[in-house]
């Protein structure tokens, strides 16, 4: 069972912002060919591309995550496979590994895995877009007395609430960050009805890390920034975006 099996009833709650759309919309339309999502969750970009007409496939290894996916568009072909080994018979033009699905890979083996496994399903001159939080030594460096409990969120629902915490603990010498995410349902009077957690690893990566693993597997490296609208990447940005292509020759 994959780590995101038991957060697929909950992710399109969580996870209902679609900033990041028309970025990677205007790549498909500037790159030539199919697109393919790896990491694709339930189809939050995977859906919208494919409903714009391009041809999309989906990579996701949790099969509750896919369930749902399919449930929002059969357009989509979508495959419930591990990104790192999975063969699509097909080459794209465009590839997309968006929203931290690359941090998912927590050893630096499995992600350079991944990107030679992409290289493979690119069409020479092929594009790959990844994109992930990043992360600053001040967020990483955790409270002197050790982790606390942080309230992300809280999402309404027709009958009550949901309520998200969590804790994390950041290991430097592995990069990586273990959550434990800890989910309240409350009813319309504010009863809490149920209770549960979770626990997620990341690996978090860092601009020349990742440049230097495109590098190894075969890519060049086009362009950097730090947010959807084409920003620099500098210092404090949240996100990093790292576009690099499958060299035609
Ligand atoms: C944070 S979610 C992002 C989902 C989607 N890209 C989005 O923007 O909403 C990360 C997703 O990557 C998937 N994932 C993690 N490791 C994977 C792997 N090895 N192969 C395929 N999917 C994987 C997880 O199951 C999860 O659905």
């Amino acid at each position: 069972m994959s780590e995101y099996d038991l957060l697929a009833d909950v992710y399109d709650l969580e996870y209902d912002h679609d900033y990041d759309v028309p970025f990677w919309r205007a790549l498909a339309s500037r790159e030539r060919g199919p697109v393919v999502e790896w990491g694709a969750g339930t189809g939050r970009i995977a859906v919208p591309l494919a409903e714009q007409g391009f041809e999309v496939a989906a990579v996701e290894v949790s099969e509750r995550m896919v369930e749902r996916g399919q449930g929002k568009s059969p357009a989509v072909r979508w495959v419930a496979e591990d990104m790192r080994d999975v063969k699509l018979e097909q080459r794209f033009g465009l590839a997309v590994c968006a929203f931290n699905s690359f941090l998912c890979l927590t050893t630096p083996d499995g992600a350079l895995a991944f990107l030679r496994n992409t290289r493979e399903h690119l069409r020479p001159g092929g594009l790959l877009g990844v994109e992930v939080s990043a992360f600053w030594p001040e967020e990483l460096a955790g409270e002197p007395g050790g982790p606390g409990l942080c309230h992300d969120l809280t999402r309404g629902l027709p009958e009550g609430r949901l309520e998200r915490f969590s804790v994390s603990r950041y290991d430097a010498a592995s990069q990586v960050m273990e959550m434990r995410l800890f989910y309240e349902l409350y009813n319309g009077d504010g009863v809490m009805r149920r209770r549960r957690s979770h626990g997620l690893r990341i690996r978090v990566t860092s601009r020349d890390e990742l440049g230097l693993m495109l590098q190894l597997a075969g890519f060049e490296v086009e362009a950097v920034h730090g947010g959807f609208g084409g920003e620099p990447f500098v210092a404090g940005c949240d996100h990093l975006i790292v576009l690099a292509r499958r060299p035609a020759g």
